[in-house]
């Protein structure tokens, strides 16, 4: 069942939103610097998520330790800060934090380079991931269906030569990280549920460069390209109104 909020819930995640994306966006553009570690940068957002009166929905979720998953180039999603993951120019990095406030939540991921410094391709590359999830966001439209965020997302990202990771998909959230519907970023448009106002999804397309295929590393959470090349994931949680779709977690 996908569970409909109502005024009193979309308030709370409106708030959740505006608490929790200033600190994703300052950990991405003043604490991820060349020379920092991951773990650094998730114990950074640690003490802002406490500071905002924010609960993360990542630390205790299936025995993970960390507030954030910090995924640095060929890593898709989840990957774990490490004191031996020392960030450096040019690494495309995507950071992904999940918090509630007053029992609600708010889910993001923002991907940039380390140092601002980037290749051409990669840059296209992380521009496509972005637009992607702006297309799949524009799909949120009370009428139009599940599948037509999912359709828009694909075709955004294949149109560019890039890949579609399968095997991770976005979700609807509120008192829960994972709610129902799964949103998976592909397939053809006009099936599933019908979307209605008061439905709030979390989108993330995950892309890469090369083949779609993932391998899960040792400690059972990093998740790598199987071939090696680079990734990029972006997140952000919406509304669906009758004016159409409502982005909380993107500063106004
Ligand atoms: N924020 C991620 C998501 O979008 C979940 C990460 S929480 C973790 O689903 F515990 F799985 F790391
Ligand atoms: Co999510």
């Amino acid at each position: 069942m996908i569970v409909i909020k109502n005024k009193n819930a979309l308030a709370k995640m409106r708030q959740a939103g505006e608490k929790l994306s200033p600190i994703v966006e300052i950990a991405c553009r003043e604490i991820a610097q060349p020379g920092v570690s991951t773990a650094a940068v998730d114990a950074w957002i640690e003490k802002e998520l406490r500071k905002a009166g924010m609960t993360s929905k990542a630390k205790g979720y299936k025995g993970y330790k960390h507030v954030s998953c910090i995924s640095v180039n060929d890593v898709i999603v989840h990957g774990v800060p490490s004191e031996n993951v020392i960030l450096k120019p040019g690494d495309l990095v995507t950071i992904d934090v999940c918090a509630a406030w007053n029992e609600y939540c708010a889910d993001m991921a923002r991907c940039f380079f380390v140092g601002g410094v980037y290749t051409d391709q990669a840059k296209r590359f992380s521009d496509t991931a972005q637009r992607a999830l702006d297309i799949g966001i524009k799909q949120m439209v009370p009428g139009k269906r599940l599948s037509d965020i999912s359709a828009a997302i694909q075709q955004e990202v294949e149109q560019h030569g890039f890949g579609v990771i399968r095997d991770f998909a976005g979700h609807g959230i509120g008192k829960r990280m994972h709610e129902e519907p799964e949103v998976v970023n592909y397939g053809k448009p006009g099936e599933g549920p019908v979307l209605l106002p008061g439905m709030v999804f979390a989108i993330e397309p995950m892309i890469s460069l090369g083949d779609y295929k993932v391998r899960i590393a040792k400690d059972g959470w990093t998740a790598h390209t199987a071939d090696g090349s680079l990734a990029a994931h972006v997140e952000d949680t919406v509304v669906i109104t009758e004016q159409g779709p409502q982005i909380l977690t993107r500063l106004s």
